[in-house]
């Protein structure tokens, strides 16, 4: 591995921001490289090689029946005092925006604690992320309440668990820093 692979990935993690869907254009985002980045997702590090993530994807007509799904069981699952016009709207909108929307899935194989293939499916989205954002795709893992009512339309078995949706699109929007704290604030050296 050389110095320039370094400075590669370092810029590509720091260009990596949450890209949300009214910053999505029209473009396609094709299955070719939409299985690129998923294989990337897939190359995630994994105890006892559980492989624990699986993705569905949502696009072309796929993204109308998520949209009305989602906005149905937001609606069912919400208090009247909850429930917000506004919400139901953007909840669809979010979805048909996107050039595709991945659902985040955890099927727990019972061969090591739940945590570590909750961790192995985080790694995994955030190799999707970072070779997205390399694409010059945008995205961000959204985890609404609404996740917990999903599981029929899935098809989950009962060891799987929904983690959340991971949109995507092409984008317009201009490169922004990280916002976060100081990184001295987490770390404690012991030399
Ligand atoms: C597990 C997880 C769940 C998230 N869920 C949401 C969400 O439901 N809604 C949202 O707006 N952003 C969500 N985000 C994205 C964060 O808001 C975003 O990553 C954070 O603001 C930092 O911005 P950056 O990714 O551009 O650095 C989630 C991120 C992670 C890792």
């Amino acid at each position: 591995m050389s110095s320039t692979h370094f400075e590669t990935i370092k810029q590509v993690i720091s260009h990596r921001r949450a890209i949300f869907p009214p910053s999505y254009t029209d473009r396609v985002i094709s299955k070719e490289l939409l299985t690129e980045l998923l294989d990337c997702a897939h190359a995630a590090p994994t105890h006892k090689l559980t492989q624990p993530w699986r993705f569905i994807v949502f696009r072309e007509k796929g993204l109308v029946r998520l949209a009305d799904q989602l906005a149905a069981r937001y609606q069912a699952h919400s208090s009247p005092e909850q429930f917000l016009q506004k919400k139901l709207e953007s909840t669809r909108d979010k979805v048909l925006r996107s050039g595709a929307v991945v659902a985040i899935v955890v099927a727990y194989s019972g061969t090591v604690p739940q945590w570590e293939e909750l961790a192995a499916t985080s790694c995994a989205v955030q190799n999707l992320w970072l070779a997205a954002s390399a694409a010059g795709i945008g995205g961000y893992w959204s985890s609404p309440d609404t996740i917990k009512h999903i599981g029929d339309f899935l098809e989950l078995a009962a060891h799987e668990e929904c983690l959340g949706f991971f949109y995507m699109g092409y984008h317009d929007e201009p490169p922004r820093g990280a916002n976060r704290r100081p990184l001295a604030e987490k770390i404690r050296w012991e030399e």
